[in-house]
């Protein structure tokens, strides 16, 4: 059997990685500025990390839903905690799409009702409701086409309240920072205003933190830069740094009853204890006060350089728009360089790098980006 051909792949194989190194099949060292998709949060291969999951399978590797699982509970007071919503409650999944379509069942079970705003080149999955929430009919089969969901421009506030004042709404689902679509973040005062009209409306405020979570711009959650509480939250990419992990944040005042939602693998053991690892790295390591010190020192450095049109994002959420002219970059940092970092079209870079990136490794990137274009 072949592979089913999907994926546009690069000629490298990755077989073994530390910290931000990694090294392909021939030896070859790279430096991951784009974390496998910001996925690899406190760095590949972690000790703590390693060692928790080797105990962990050695003991117990997985048991069904059907059965107490303190890791769980002990991972939804420790991401309590971290992330400041220990009133929340926690659903746990396997994937990003999953905790969106997680978070549209849930709000619409909720409110009763079944359609929901959604944002201009948003992206938040592959699975029915996450794709329909898509601003990529590239990716939407005719079986994905629905009603449901109402596209409106990143920070129109009146349309939202157009369409939010009908009551015919069950929420609003929008991204902490857009990461597919090339690193736009909402304002701070629309997000504030989207939150009062959808209490003021019945509606439910998902924010959609699955790439901008977990530290990555500063905060633990890039919707805490503007103040506003969701309803709910969901996450995935770094929570498990590299195990397949998701998850839903229920605000308090949406309650739960037996069999609303369910999955087979969500929360296993093994995924729990990676999520473990990971919360107590980037506690131990401080890592979100470093993705935000050594962020914003790379966003204004960037800024400097004459190749980029526009710098955008937060923390290690970084968008680098290039000028005409420079749309190879992005092929030379890898092929020639050996620096990993990620897309969004033809003309975005995206950093993503692991939390723990040093500010010496990001002065390696500016000066190869110098080295590069001039
Ligand atoms: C904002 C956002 N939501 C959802 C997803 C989907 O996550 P997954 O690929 O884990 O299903 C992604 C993946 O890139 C994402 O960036």
């Amino acid at each position: 059997m072949e592979l089913f051909d999907v994926y546009k792949l690069w000629p490298i194989e990755p077989v073994k990685a530390k910290g931000l190194k990694i090294w392909d099949k021939d030896g070859v060292e790279y430096t991951d500025l784009y974390g496998g998709h910001a996925v690899i949060s406190i760095g590949h291969c972690h000790d703590t990390y390693v060692n928790m999951l080797q105990e962990q399978l050695n003991r117990l590797g997985f048991y069904s839903n059907a059965v107490q699982n303190s890791l769980q509970r002990e991972l939804a007071a420790s991401l309590g905690r971290a992330c400041g919503y220990e009133d929340f409650a926690l659903f746990l999944c396997n994937s990003g799409a999953e905790a969106n379509e997680n978070a549209l069942k849930l709000a619409s079970f909720h409110t009763g009702k079944s359609r929901f705003i959604a944002f201009e080149k948003a992206f938040h999955g592959r699975t029915f409701g996450a794709v329909a929430a898509t601003d990529n009919p590239k990716i939407r089969a005719p079986f994905n086409q629905t009603e449901h969901i109402t596209f409106v421009p990143m920070n129109d506030i009146a349309a939202v309240d157009k369409y939010l004042s009908t009551g015919e709404y069950a929420g609003v689902i929008i991204e902490g920072i857009q990461g597919v679509a090339g690193i736009y973040e909402p304002d701070a005062q629309f997000l504030q205003e989207v939150s009062s009209l959808c209490k003021k409306h019945s509606a439910a405020l998902i924010l959609d933190e699955v790439q901008s979570g977990y530290g990555r711009t500063g905060k633990f959650f890039a919707h805490q830069h503007s103040g506003v509480v969701p309803d709910i939250v969901t996450t995935a990419k770094g929570m498990g740094n590299g195990f397949p992990i998701g998850g839903v944040l229920v605000a308090p005042h949406i309650k739960p009853s037996y069999g609303m939602l369910g999955t087979t693998f969500g929360g296993n053991h093994l995924a729990c204890t990676a999520a473990l690892a990971v919360l107590k790295v980037m506690e131990d390591e401080n890592l979100v006060e470093n993705a935000n010190t050594v962020g914003e020192y790379l966003i204004a450095e960037l800024s400097k350089l004459p190749v980029f049109k526009e710098v955008r994002g937060r923390g290690l959420m970084i968008g680098l728009e290039l000028n005409p002219g420079y749309e190879t970059l992005r092929d030379k940092l890898l092929f020639e360089e050996h620096i990993f970092t990620g897309g969004a079209g033809a003309n975005v870079i995206r950093l993503l790098p692991p939390l723990n990136i040093t500010k010496e490794v990001a002065d390696l990137f500016i000066a190869t980006v110098k080295k590069l274009t001039e």
